[in-house]
């Protein structure tokens, strides 16, 4: 029997926020993905996005949309825009000047919502780089995210914030290269190793001798840009040995393709942003 029908993990219902990708585009190129000759099939888009939208509402998740505004063709990245943690909103502060406008949106959407919204000092990118495990916030730094917003977000949570240096860039936020596998009492993570360097990978193996650690296939193919549920996790197609590695450990692969969104450097976490109220 596989161990998938012996373990039994429980998946708890989460709150997404999401930006639908009308206005997805690449029109400038801030991460090795990003090619502006490259045209983006919105169609296709669109279909992948919707499809994203459906496999979280058909396992019982809720989806809250924030309107997507012309001109800001990376708007649909709505996890770069905050990280929440107990009903309390940190804002972003971009690294690049054309998502900058993003910010003020979303906090927008979080005030009408009801939240009071944090706007960082330094420059942060929301969950792209800040990463609740339930215990810590693991925090990336290197491409975008600085140190200094690192501190500015132990003080704001009071959570331990834990430093981790990226160092691919083809890995530029924390979460093309980590993502969290159950943020209840068995806290784990998957993540690619290389993408980090010498030191933040031995915090990462003293923190989570477990974890399910990633190929650079998987990581390629967008498989640590993942959002698991604590049973289900949703993960890119083509991260096939990273899928038979979590279904090996009792996860239930949910496969959803969002490759249009790859040309942005971008995948299924990038798209979510997690309300935990
Ligand atoms: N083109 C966007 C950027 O470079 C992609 C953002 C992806 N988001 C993420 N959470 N990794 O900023």
């Amino acid at each position: 029997m596989p161990e998938s029908v012996t373990t039994g993990r429980r998946p708890s219902a989460r709150r997404f926020l999401v930006c639908e990708p009308r206005h997805f585009a690449v029109q400038y190129a801030i991460n090795p993905w990003m090619r502006p000759d490259t045209p983006v099939d919105v169609d296709l888009a669109q279909e992948q996005w919707q499809s994203l939208i459906r496999a979280y509402r058909s396992h019982g998740h809720t989806v809250d949309t924030v309107e997507p505004v012309p001109g800001l063709p990376d708007m649909v990245f709505a996890a770069n825009s905050a990280v929440v943690v107990a009903g309390r909103v940190f804002g972003s502060l971009f690294h690049a000047p054309e998502r900058r406008p993003e910010s003020a949106l979303y906090d927008t959407w979080f005030k009408a919502a009801g939240y009071d919204v944090h706007r960082p000092e330094n420059v942060c990118e929301g969950e792209g780089d800040l990463v609740w495990t339930g215990r810590y916030v693991l925090a990336g730094t290197g491409f975008r995210t600085t140190r200094e917003a690192h501190r500015e977000v132990q003080e704001f949570f009071g959570h331990p914030v834990i430093s981790l240096t990226l160092v691919d860039p083809h890995f530029y936020h924390l979460d093309t290269a980590l993502f969290v596998l159950d943020a209840g009492p068995e806290e784990n993570i998957v993540y690619y190793p290389e993408a980090f360097s010498p030191g933040s990978r031995e915090v990462l193996a003293r923190l989570y001798p477990d974890a399910v650690l990633a190929t650079r296939d998987d990581a390629m193919a967008f498989g640590l840009n993942s959002v698991s549920d604590g049973r289900h996790v949703f993960i890119a197609p083509r991260a096939e040995a990273l899928a038979a590695r979590l279904d090996e450990r009792g996860y239930v692969p949910v496969p959803v393709d969002l490759s249009e969104f790859q040309k942005a450097g971008g995948g299924i976490k990038c798209c979510t942003q997690e309300i935990r109220s």
